[in-house]
C-alpha cells in the first residue's frame, strides 16, 4: 500500500509529494513541527500537541494555516488513508513560498505537510528493559528552544556524534555545566530515592509533551517531581536517569559518557514511571497490555 502525505491541501502518494523548492521552510528552515504519537488509532495528547504547534506558529508570527477543528480532521485522515493503528504522524507548519528575501512575505500561505508511518512500540518496549547509552555534548542551540522549529542542524549534529560513539542520545550542555534536554528529548535524574529532577521549563528547553503527562503521572503514583537544573556530575552521581520523548516514552539511561549510572541497568524508579505512562495510554486508548507485545511484563 503506497503511503500518501497530505502537502499544502491536498492527499498524494508520498512518492509524488513535493514542495516548491522557494517553501521558506526549505531555504530558512522558517517554520514548525509537531511529532504526535498513535496508539491504537488514537492520537496520544492531540490537543496538547495542537497547543504547542499554536504557540510555536505564534511565537513567531506564521499564520495560522487551518482552523482546529480542520487540522484533527485532516491528522485523522492521514491516518486513515495510511492505515495506522499504531505509529507516529508528522506535521509541519512552514510560513509559505516566496521570491527568496529574509523578511516575512507580504503574499504566501503557511504551508501544511503530513506524513504518518506505523511504529511497533514493543521495540521501544524492549530498549527499555536494556535501558540505553547517553553521551554528552555542548549545547549550540539558539536561545529559544521553547519553539518547536524545524531548524535541527545542531540537533542533528549532536544525535550523529551520539551515534558515532555507539550511544542512543545526547545529552546537551550548557555553560555552566548544566543538562538543558537530549538532542530530541528531554532529560531526567533520579537523585534520591522517590525524587524525580527534569529541568524547568523556559527558553533553554521545549516543554515535552511527554514531560508533561510524566509529571502527572509521578504525581499519581506518589513521587516528587523537582523542576530544576541539575550539572552532569549530578547526573553521573544519581540512582537513576531516563529520557522522554513522544517516540521514547520514558527510557532509561544507563550510562552517561561511558560511566554507569547507579546499577548500570534500569531503575526501579523509571519502570515504575513507565508503567504508569503506558496505563494512561491504556486508559486514553483502549489498548490493552495483551495488544503490544511486551507490555505484560513490564
Ligand atoms: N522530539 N526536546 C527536544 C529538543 C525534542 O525535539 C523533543 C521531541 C522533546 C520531547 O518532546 P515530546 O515529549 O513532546 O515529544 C524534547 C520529537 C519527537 C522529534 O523531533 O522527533
Amino acid at each position: 500500500m503506497p503511503r500518501i502525505a497530505y502537502v499544502d491541501g491536498r492527499y498524494v502518494p508520498l512518492r509524488q509529494a513535493a514542495i516548491h523548492i522557494e517553501d521558506r521552510g526549505y531555504q530558512f528552515a522558517d517554520g514548525v513541527y509537531e511529532v504526535c504519537a498513535v496508539v491504537n488509532g488514537v492520537i496520544l495528547d492531540m490537543d496538547a500537541h495542537l497547543d504547542r504547534l499554536d504557540r510555536s506558529l505564534h511565537e513567531l508570527r506564521i499564520r495560522q494555516p487551518l482552523e482546529r477543528t480542520a487540522l484533527r480532521v485532516v491528522m485523522r485522515e492521514t491516518l486513515r488513508r495510511n492505515r495506522i493503528r499504531h505509529g507516529i504522524i508528522y506535521i509541519q507548519v512552514t510560513r509559505g513560498v516566496a521570491r527568496r528575501d529574509h523578511p516575512f512575505p507580504a503574499a504566501s500561505h503557511p504551508v501544511v505537510v503530513m506524513t504518518a508511518r506505523s511504529v511497533d512500540f514493543s521495540r521501544i518496549i524492549e530498549r527499555a528493559a536494556l535501558g540505553v547509552p547517553v553521551i554528552t555534548v555542548p549545547d549550540q542551540r539558539w536561545a529559544r528552544r521553547d519553539i518547536k522549529s524545524i531548524s535541527l542542524l545542531p540537533n542533528v549534529l549532536a544525535k550523529q556524534t551520539a551515534y558515532e560513539k555507539g550511544a542512543y542520545e545526547a545529552w546537551l550542555v550548557d555553560d555552566d555545566g548544566h543538562v538543558t534536554e537530549g538532542s530530541s528529548t528531554n532529560a531526567w535524574i533520579v537523585p534520591t530515592e522517590g525524587v524525580l529532577v527534569t529541568r524547568p521549563l523556559g527558553p533553554d528547553i521545549l516543554a515535552g509533551v511527554t514531560r508533561a503527562g510524566l509529571v502527572e503521572v509521578a504525581r499519581k503514583v506518589g513521587m516528587r517531581v523537582e523542576e530544576r537544573t541539575f550539572t552532569v556530575t549530578e547526573a553521573k552521581k544519581s540512582r537513576e536517569a531516563f529520557l522522554s520523548s513522544t517516540t521514547n516514552f520514558a527510557m532509561p539511561v544507563v550510562s552517561v559518557d561511558g560511566e554507569p549510572i547507579g546499577t548500570g541497568k534500569p531503575g526501579s524508579a523509571t519502570r515504575a514511571l513507565l508503567k504508569g505512562y503506558w496505563q494512561r495510554i491504556m486508559d486514553e486508548t483502549g489498548v490493552t497490555a495483551s495488544d503490544i507485545p511486551g507490555l505484560a511484563k513490564l
